[in-house]
């Protein structure tokens, strides 16, 4: 199978499409991006990179680093973090307050907005904000291999701006005693793991802990059962309202964010970044998950392909 040219042949396809989705336009930075980019990186198990498009350049990770944050907080507490936050798909938008009033505060899953910042505020109970923001900048770059990552503050300036909705989520969830922490300081993090800017590349990278059972290179950073947990949980929740049908249409992990990224992750065999800035009604990039179908039909990569051995 050659991995490169069915990279190209989808960077391709993606550069002819005509419906391409909307652009984000609640803060300028990401409303300023042009809807004709399009990338992708596939880093295989053996550690060969296969890119095209616009794989080399930074966006704004949004929602993706979700994955991350996550991942520090379950390192950090262990299986206590799933008393503050569920595991089960939301079936609402990523900004959805109207569950947390029935559910008394605890937000459904690690990768609605609500969730995150219940995360964010976990990872402040034992460090300042400074400090969080820099061990997820520390945790990427250790991640992809890759010390020029960083965190766009113009964005991180305009979530704070602008971020109203999530003003609303954390502090409801204050009064609930899921968030426990100085709302302003647990949004600030959150606002700035939001802004972190990665290219395909680099989040392709990113992603080789959970494509290899928590190892990347042989260094293990999460266990194996953590690994598997985390991509559980993507497959399940990793793309809002939206989760079921991109399993059904991809049938593998994936998280996606409103700067039009998308990684995903066929566990032992590769991990996938995408990036097109229009999105669907969901908020989830819409060449991005067309071209992850793509590689699926021509790879057979999707978990449910049965493999018998
Ligand atoms: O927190 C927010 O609402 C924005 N920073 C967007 C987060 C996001 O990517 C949701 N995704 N699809």
């Amino acid at each position: 199978m050659d991995i490169t040219q069915i990279v190209e042949d989808i960077a391709g396809a993606m550069a002819r499409e005509t419906e391409r989705g909307k652009v984000a336009d609640y803060i300028a930075p990401l409303a300023a991006i042009a809807p004709e980019r399009f990338g992708m990186a596939v880093v295989l198990r053996d550690g060969s990179v296969h890119v095209a498009g616009d794989a080399e350049e930074p966006f704004s990770i949004q929602s993706i680093s979700k994955v991350f944050a996550l991942t520090l907080a379950i390192g950090a507490v262990g299986d206590q973090l799933w008393t503050r936050v569920g595991r089960e798909p939301s079936g609402s938008a990523f900004n959805s307050i109207v569950q947390l009033e029935s559910e008394r505060g605890r937000p459904r899953n690690p990768f609605i907005n609500a969730g995150a910042i219940v995360v964010t505020d976990v990872l402040l109970g034992h460090l300042e904000p400074r400090e969080a923001i820099g061990q997820m900048l520390r945790f990427v770059r250790e991640l992809a291999s890759d010390e020029t990552i960083r965190i766009d503050e113009e964005v991180a300036r305009a979530e704070q701006e602008t971020g109203f909705t999530n003003m609303a989520l954390a502090n409801y969830m204050r009064a609930f005693g899921t968030v426990r922490g100085d709302v302003a300081k647990v949004l600030g993090t959150y606002f700035h793991f939001c802004a972190l800017s990665m290219s395909c590349r680099q989040l392709a990278m990113a992603g080789r802990y959970l494509m290899d059972g928590g190892r990347v290179e042989g260094r293990r950073f999460v266990t194996e059962r953590r690994a598997r947990r985390i991509n559980a949980l993507m497959m399940s929740c990793g793309h809002y309202d939206n989760s079921g049908d991109f399993a059904y249409r991809i049938g593998l992990p994936g998280k996606s964010g409103v700067g039009g990224g998308i990684l995903c992750v066929a566990p032992g065999i590769a991990s996938i970044a995408v990036w097109s800035p229009g999105l669907n009604g969901n908020g989830n990039s819409q060449l991005g998950q067309m071209a992850l179908e793509r590689l699926v039909y021509q790879t057979g990569w999707s978990v449910f392909e049965p493999k018998f051995s």
